[in-house]
């Protein structure tokens, strides 16, 4: 079965990109799970530091591993936007296959600094078990918050600068870059800005590493095609998932007030996240 830093690489060859979707329970994972498998197109599902403590570390090792052993199936696990070394290195002890450390809000140095801690980490892991993890890193700063917002919030979406971008690719050795291109976390409103293609193309040609788009929520198709012709090869999308589940979860409780079982209520709930995951990934897969 292939690894996922054997899927990165087919998606650029390929000139298209995973999605990456964010669960907060057991009936998202399911949904994307199932979408991706219709599709038959890799995925990966991640947990931000708040998902990961309310679904639990070693249960979401152990629910990716299960089906991804079970099924075959190249499914993997993302720990995403983790803010220090001690959260990184204990999700690598976990076993996840890609682990994100978000310095993006410290100075250049001290993003270097911890970055290359959490990458000599996951090499002397690999070095003693041979369990490959992915190291992600963030330059340039795209806001926080995989929710709501009516515009976007001040501060969020400075450019990553392509020479800068280089450098910190030396200089910490990371596997892939999440590059801030114009997206920002969460859905904005008053709408989102163009992806800059070209920032986009300027940075994977400087860097030579995949890079990964945050903040996918509510972009328009045509940034998301542009995004990965240019070199994008994961696109993460969480706010629209929230909304998905949210919204099938108040209609299913609004049609059926006196339901009690539980899998019933979620089911409308399920369908909805698993329709979106799967309009996202056949955009991403160039399957329109
Ligand atoms: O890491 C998570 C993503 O970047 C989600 O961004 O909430 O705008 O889809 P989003
Ligand atoms: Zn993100």
């Amino acid at each position: 079965m292939k690894t996922l830093r054997e899927c990165v690489k087919e998606a650029e060859e390929n000139k298209v990109a995973i999605g990456h979707f964010n669960i907060s329970n057991l009936e998202a994972f399911h949904a994307i799970y199932n979408a991706a498998k219709k599709l038959n197109v890799p995925v990966i599902v991640g947990v931000s530091e708040g998902e990961e403590s309310f679904v639990g570390k070693e249960e979401a090792v152990a629910l990716v591993r299960s089906i991804r052993e079970r099924d075959n199936y190249p499914i993997f696990l993302n720990a995403d936007h983790h803010s220090n070394f001690e959260a990184v290195r204990a999700c690598i002890d976990a076993g996840f296959d890609s682990v994100i450390f978000d310095g993006a809000k410290l100075s250049f140095e001290e993003n270097v600094k911890i970055t290359k801690e959490c990458v000599d980490y996951a090499r002397s892991v690999t070095r003693k078990t041979s369990r490959d993890t992915i190291v992600e890193a963030e330059l340039g700063y795209i806001g926080s918050g995989s929710n709501i917002k009516d515009t976007i919030p001040e501060g969020a979406g400075i450019l990553t600068k392509p020479e800068e971008a280089k450098k910190f690719v030396e200089m910490t050795g990371i596997d892939m870059l999440a590059p801030s291109v114009g997206s920002v976390h969460g859905l904005i409103k008053s709408g989102k800005p163009h992806i800059d293609a070209e920032l986009v193309k300027e940075i994977r040609k400087k860097t030579g590493v995949p890079l990964v788009l945050h903040g996918g929520s509510g972009l328009r198709d045509v940034d998301f095609t542009n995004a990965i012709t240019s070199g994008i090869s994961i696109v993460h999308i969480n706010t629209e998932i929230r909304i998905a589940y949210v919204e099938g979860l108040k209609k299913s409780l609004a049609d059926k007030p006196d339901e009690v079982v539980p899998y019933k209520i979620s089911a409308p709930a399920m369908n909805a996240v698993e329709e979106m995951v799967e309009s996202r990934l056949k955009l991403f897969n160039n399957m329109e």
